[in-house]
């Protein structure tokens, strides 16, 4: 039997969420996955304010019994327009209609942005950092850290539309579209820090191009009790809304009752009752980013456009004459994803019964 290889090898990542529902599951997708080591949580205000962000952090690590892992607390506010938050997409809390335990962790003594910072000095060259909610504090650690572009092994951002409409203004995507001078900052410093660094380096960033093709559906979260041995409560346009989950398995129950209210808000927009999994998709690529196709670009986010604002523009050929600074997924196979998605998640949520 061969030693374990580099391909083998556990990867250690910081994830900066701002949890919500594709949030909750991008975090138990890392928990499940016997090759990722999450070594620290930046809360990140967007979905809900940051002191909702922490407590849905915490509590979802007790739920998930990986209460070891730091969670920080973030800006309170984006870096230069105040807070617009999106209850009515993820539920009050943030979670659905789900009920999560009250955490038994607690915050750590240092903000997010240290927190960047701490992690990707600890494992240099080996962090993985995912990034699915507002920049914020990532913008914030890149200005503690100036060499957290060359820290990083990889870094994959939620954020952004290319070539595709928005779903907060038409043309602005939601992370972004909550602090687009954070998202620009990111994208500046990194082009600047990358000048220098082979391709291989830039951030991969998942927009809604990409991230509106992992559409779960009723069927498919059926199939993921299952495949953790639980049982669970079929879900349909017609039922009565805000019917709580009676699976028995309590991590299958927060998922039901949290995907129902996202469910919901897709078919008040018209979508139909699916729901998009952008933030388990940017953690699977975090993992894996042969997942999905790519192509270079340089990024820069409109940030004084009357009907434009938060709008990420990519110069695909070079007419900016500028530093690249994204790889762009441009196209994912769903099947694969959520495959690996059930494979990994329902075995773990086996585990908490
Ligand atoms: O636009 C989708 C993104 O905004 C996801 O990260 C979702 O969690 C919300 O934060
Ligand atoms: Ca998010």
């Amino acid at each position: 039997m061969g030693g374990v290889t580099a391909a083998d090898a556990v990867i250690p990542v910081f994830a900066d969420v701002d949890t919500g529902v594709d949030d909750a599951m991008a975090l138990a997708y890392l928990f499940a996955s016997a090759d990722a080591r999450v070594v620290g949580i930046a809360s990140t205000a967007g979905n809900v304010p940051v002191d909702q962000v922490c407590a849905n952090n915490l509590g979802l690590l007790e739920l998930c019994g990986t209460s070891e892992i730091p969670v920080s607390k973030g800006s309170q506010r984006p870096l230069a327009i105040p807070l617009r938050t999106a209850e009515d997409t993820h539920g009050p809390e943030g979670i659905g209609y789900a009920q999560l335990p009250v955490g038994g962790g607690t915050l750590t003594d240092y903000d997010a942005a240290q927190a960047w910072v701490r992690a990707a000095r600890e494992y240099p060259g080996e962090l993985v950092g995912l990034a699915v909610g507002p920049l914020t504090n990532l913008a914030l650690a890149l200005r503690l850290e100036p060499a957290l572009p060359r820290l990083l092994r990889r870094l994959v951002i939620m954020g952004g539309a290319f070539g595709y409409r928005g779903n907060t203004t038409p043309v602005a995507e939601w992370n972004v579209n909550v602090d687009p001078e954070a998202a620009a900052e990111v994208f500046s410093v990194w082009g600047a820090a990358w000048g220098l660094e082979p391709p291989a380096h830039l951030p991969i960033v998942l927009g809604l191009n990409l991230t509106e093709n992992a559409v779960m559906t009723p069927s498919t979260l059926s199939r993921l009790a299952a495949a953790a041995n639980s049982s669970t409560t079929p879900m349909s346009v017609l039922d009565d809304r805000g019917t709580r989950s009676a699976a028995a398995n309590p991590l299958i129950r927060v998922l039901e009752d949290a995907m129902r209210f996202y469910f919901e808000f897709h078919f008040d927009q018209g979508e139909g009752y699916i729901a998009h999994l952008h933030d388990p998709l940017a953690a699977a690529v975090a993992l894996d980013p042969d997942l999905v196709r790519y192509r270079q670009a340089t990024v820069d986010v409109e940030l004084t456009g009357t009907l434009t604002r938060g709008m990420t523009v990519p110069d695909w050929t070079g007419h900016w004459g500028r530093h690249l600074n994204a790889r762009v997924g441009i196209d994912v196979d769903p099947g694969v994803f959520f495959e690996r998605f059930i494979a990994r998640v329902g075995p773990f949520a086996a585990t908490l019964a």
